[in-house]
């Protein structure tokens, strides 16, 4: 049995890196018409025989930078609000872990949250993946609850060259030219993109099966968190009750979860998690946080580029950033 696995390690990592590849960025390969990172594909490839869903599971679903870290936070202080209230003075995980920690990656795995870890978790789980809709195992679908975010073009490219750039500077490698980087999402070869089809897959579902996917923007967060965590704790099936309301139970676990509340915890500022041999700081998830930041750093033009991809992908569908 040993020697058989071995072949079918073999054989995957010889069908992956035959996938087509792209000179500018080639950890990540095509697989059906997405751009996956290599590690992860083994991962996402995998999932169907290797995760066992249960019926109460949540996931928190999104492109990188388009405000996982936030959804994940706010998902989970509602989640285990009985568990740890804001109301009391005991401590919260999130005043302490960061998001990440909290709900585990299923395809980005950080390590030390592996297959195990998510295994000896209680129910109900609350996990996440980047995994674009199409590439889900049919189990997952079937079985689980996601709710997805997603955040204006711009706004995620801007998010993502200073993230990767700071990244790549910490760990002493190199600096991201922006031009190249821009040249690359624009021609759609971005980790997990294209982001427009990833979006429209999971708000195409949203709209079939709203029980099974929440749809969710990164501007409506910021516009209104206390409302959007209304519809995630309905989603969810575990809405605020009245004396919750009259509690101010909502606008507490917006508070624990805001930008400034979550960049303060000591862990957020001092600490660092690793990811694929990548030493990450903490703090580089909370950079700015806020909407059109893109101003500060493309061009009018480069924005304007970026709109006219963002108009032909989505002419034709009710999606709009
Ligand atoms: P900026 O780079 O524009 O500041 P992700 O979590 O998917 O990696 O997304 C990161 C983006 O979400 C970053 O955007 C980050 O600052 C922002 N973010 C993180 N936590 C947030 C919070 N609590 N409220 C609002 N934005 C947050």
């Amino acid at each position: 049995a040993n020697e058989s696995n071995i072949t079918a390690m073999e054989e995957e990592e010889r069908f992956i890196s035959g996938l087509p590849s792209h000179k500018d960025s080639p950890s990540l390969r095509n697989y059906k018409q997405f751009w996956i990172p290599e590690k992860d594909l083994v991962r996402i490839r995998s999932l169907e025989k290797t995760f066992a869903p249960r019926p109460t599971d949540v996931f928190v679903a999104s492109m990188p930078k388009a405000g996982t870290t936030w959804l994940k936070a706010l998902a989970f202080s509602i989640l285990c609000r009985k568990e740890y209230s804001p109301l009391t003075s005991a401590p919260h995980p999130l005043l302490s872990l960061n998001p990440h920690e909290c709900v585990p990656f299923l395809d980005a795995v950080i390590r030390g949250l592996d297959h195990a870890f998510v295994e000896s978790m209680p129910s109900p789980r609350l996990l996440s993946f980047h995994t674009p809709f199409s590439l889900l195992p049919a189990s997952i679908v079937d079985t689980c609850k996601i709710i997805y975010v997603c955040r204006e073009p711009k706004d995620t490219f801007t998010s993502s060259w200073k993230f990767y750039n700071s990244l790549m500077m910490n760990n002493n490698i190199y600096g991201i030219d922006i031009d190249k980087l821009f040249e690359l999402f624009c021609a759609e070869v971005q980790a997990y993109g294209p982001l427009w089809e990833h979006a429209l897959e999971y708000w195409r579902e949203s709209l079939a099966n709203s029980d099974k996917v929440l749809f969710l923007r990164y501007e409506e967060m910021i516009d209104d968190p206390a409302k959007v965590m209304r519809r995630m704790a309905i989603f969810m099936g575990c809405e605020f009750s009245e004396e919750e309301e009259s509690m101010g139970v909502v606008e507490e676990l917006t508070r624990l979860c805001s930008f400034d509340s979550l960049k303060k915890v000591e862990d957020n500022k001092n600490e660092s998690f690793f990811y694929e041999g990548m030493s990450v700081k903490k703090s580089l998830l909370y950079r700015k946080g806020g909407v059109g930041d893109w101003v500060n750093h493309l061009t009018p033009e480069m924005g304007r580029r970026i709109d006219s991809i963002t108009e032909e992908k989505l002419a034709g569908s009710s999606l709009r950033f």
